[in-house]
């Protein structure tokens, strides 16, 4: 299909039973449709996602010779996959496709703006129409895969995960930083020991894993299929070539650091007790120990990390402390008891607590108990009272923190972490285990601690996706991909700067000038380096500048006849707004789902992530009539693609600035950060930049 033909654009309105059509006159946004050019079909559909809907599709395609296809219905986060794989089997480009989302941005969003909700629908699918004769579709790019896997950590879930794959015939790499296997939390895991311990042997003796101790990892050159990793083996550097990368580096728990001194004959940590009784059960002698008290500490002062396997582990402890010594008075002082579902064994360990006669106290949030030499002082919250318990053993269980050196690997491999400091998944709903990389994955305790379950479960589901994608061969990217056009290229070097994944160098051509190329398999396709370029040598198909520039455009032809509405609704008002299709995007999706009402002036333009933000566009949206421009991106910390956020945060304070220079007020441009689910924020967000736009005078830029 040839870019260069006029588009042949087929329209297919959902009225989706009647969710769309109860609220929207569907018959007249198809007319409006047919009327726009390059539209040649215009249709109706009661479910275009039905198998009926899509073969109706895919007959039109063929039938009415459409070379582009929209369909304006619900949102494209849930239907344009769908609707891609329904084009492409009548042999249409994927890209050729366009959702327009009328339900959750119009149908359910603005049940009392009735003619601006209708207004709006017909704007959208003309931005949609008008995107598709723009756009750019993304090629095709292929790599090889290698058929072996780098594991990070060697705790329960790396050592299962490595035993998996190499029994499926992939070739081991096994890292741990230790000089031990097994990893920081098998003493937690005393239930788990036997298992671990056979994990550890059939490690040691398989002959497709490699195992590397005193090992760290130095660099990662990012190629999904073909990482080159070096690693740090006590004093020699090795260099790897891996197809997929696994973390796994696990949690620990914190060092027992407090600015108060403690008896550590009586008071111990959860490892030095899980240790005690080890000893104790080998010896033979049962425990001396008569009043034992375990803490499950939870203070949020003290930066602790909640976690089910902190208080299975006391529980488990307790168990055992009454099957060494049914006569020890056993008590486990708590604020939060994480448990798990009804489903889990945290349940049955709870209830065989109870049976053994083990006795709980909860302390109240903000009167932690405190430690004295023999007793220890808490307050009741039931009779008001303070409560002195005697003891002659503590055990405190301490929240779990990520390993030291989660930060470093974090950032060789360009990974997000929480405010913990666990490496975090950023498509928690969407691709759990899975980063912008399809080989790079997640597992246990390395973006949040884990249990035994938890441990095996992420192992296996891990495994499972790791080695669909090693066994590949090759691997194809459809994933936009950043082109440059050598000829306009003067290589200035500002995208090697700010690529996330360093896919751009600067190479020599001709041997005179140093010139920008893309590695195209380790590109993740933000758009950052488009937005950079000064010349606009590089563009990112899907996301190409015209492919906007055209929906900006469409969505400022609305009509500035005042109508009857009241202040804060009545049309004319121009909003263009850029929302991030992982956090802003998805937040507007969730406040149509929850019926969520606000102003229906925005017109949102879905995009790949803020950082393809380009202050080009948005002075462009300004001089062309735009009132207000609002932007959604994910908040700090959680950008798909590491820090696209941060470089929009930058960009639009400097535009913002400029704006104020050219006696436009700064205020008619603003960036909301969002997550996914952020449904109230996104409606309160757009109801009051709306109001404040309004409010301000209409300036010429
Ligand atoms: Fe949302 Fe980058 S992916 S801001």
């Amino acid at each position: 299909m040839s870019v260069e033909t006029t588009p042949q654009v087929g329209v297919f309105v959902c009225e989706c039973g009647n969710q769309i059509s109860g609220m929207l006159d569907t018959e007249a946004l198809r007319r409006a449709a047919a009327d726009l050019p390059g539209v040649v079909y215009a249709i109706c559909e009661a479910y275009p996602c039905s198998k009926d809907g899509q073969i109706r599709i895919q007959q039109a395609i063929t039938e009415r010779g459409l070379d582009r296809v929209l369909v304006a219905g619900c949102t494209p986060r849930l239907v344009k996959n769908l609707f891609e794989n329904t084009i492409q089997a009548a042999d249409l480009d994927r890209s050729y496709l366009d959702v327009r989302n009328i339900r959750e941005q119009c149908a359910y969003v603005h049940p009392d703006y009735p003619d601006a909700a209708q207004q709006k629908a017909a704007n959208l699918i003309e931005m949609g129409v008008e995107r598709l004769a723009a756009i750019t579709p993304p090629r095709v790019y292929t790599g090889q895969v290698i058929n072996s896997a780098l594991i990070i950590g060697s705790g329960l879930s790396g050592l299962t995960t490595a035993i998996s794959l190499a029994d499926s015939g992939i070739d081991i790499t096994l890292v741990e930083r230790s000089s031990t296997l097994g990893g920081e939390l098998q003493m937690l895991q005393d239930q788990a020991q036997d298992l671990i311990d056979r994990n550890i042997e059939t490690v040691l003796g398989h002959p497709r894993i490699h195992i590397m101790l005193n090992a760290n990892i130095t660099e990662v050159i990012r190629q999904p299929g073909n990482y080159q990793v070096s690693v740090t083996e006590r004093d020699k550097t090795l260099e790897l070539r891996v197809g997929a990368i696994i973390v796994a580096t696990g949690a620990q728990p914190k060092p027992l650091v407090s600015d108060r001194w403690y008896d550590r004959s009586r008071v111990k940590t959860q490892v030095e007790y899980s240790l005690e009784l080890g000893l104790a059960v080998e010896a033979g002698n049962g425990l001396a120990l008569q009043d034992i008290v375990l803490i499950i500490y939870t203070d949020e002062a003290d930066g602790g990390h909640c976690s089910q396997l902190n208080c299975m582990a006391i529980l488990h402890q307790a168990i055992r402390t009454k099957q060494l010594n049914p006569e020890a008075n056993v008590l486990i002082l708590f604020r939060e008891l994480n448990l798990g579902s009804v489903a889990d064994r945290g349940t049955d360990d709870f209830l065989k607590t109870k049976d053994l006669g083990v006795t709980f106290f909860r302390y109240q949030e903000g009167h932690p108990p405190v430690i004295g030499d023999t007793t220890i002082d808490v307050y009741d919250e039931l009779t008001g009272e303070a409560v002195q318990i005697p003891f002659d053993r503590v055990v405190i269980a301490l929240p779990l923190e990520p390993t030291d050196n989660a930060k470093t690997l974090a950032s060789i491999l360009r990974l997000p972490q929480d405010e913990a400091g666990f490496i975090q998944e950023p498509h928690l709903r969407l691709r759990p285990g899975r980063h912008v990389d399809d080989g790079i994955y997640l597992l246990g305790g390395a973006h949040e601690p884990a249990d035994t379950a938890e441990a095996l479960f992420h192992a296996y589901i891990t495994s499972a996706r790791a080695l669909r994608f090693l066994n590949q061969g090759t691997i194809s990217v459809e994933t936009p991909i950043a082109e440059i056009e050598a000829d306009y290229c003067t290589g200035c070097g500002n995208c090697v700067q700010v690529c996330p994944m360093s896919a751009i160098n600067l190479e020599k051509r001709d041997g005179v000038l140093s010139l920008s190329e893309v590695n195209v398999l380790r590109c993740i396709g933000c758009g950052n380096c488009v937005v950079v370029c000064p010349v606009k040598a590089i563009t990112l198909p899907g996301w190409n500048d015209a492919a906007i520039l055209a929906q900006i455009s469409a969505a400022l032809k609305l009509s500035r006849t005042p109508g009857e509405q009241d202040e804060v609704t009545k049309p004319g008002t121009r909003v263009v707004a850029l929302a991030c299709e992982w956090s802003a995007y998805a937040a507007a999706d969730m406040a149509g789902v929850r019926r969520i009402d606000y102003p229906p002036e925005a017109r949102i333009i879905r995009m790949n992530c803020s950082a393809r933000f380009d202050p080009n566009l948005i002075l462009w949206a300004f001089l062309n009539g735009a009132d207000g421009v609002f932007l959604g991106a994910c908040h700090p910390g959680e950008c798909h693609y590491g820090t696209g956020n941060l470089y929009a945060k930058e960009r639009i304070e400097v535009l913002k600035k400029q704006l104020a220079e050219r006696g436009l007020d700064p205020n008619r441009l603003h960036l909301e950060f969002l997550s996914g689910d952020d449904g109230d924020k996104f409606a309160q967000s757009i109801f009051d930049f709306v109001q404040a736009v309004k409010s301000t005078d209409r300036q010429a830029v």
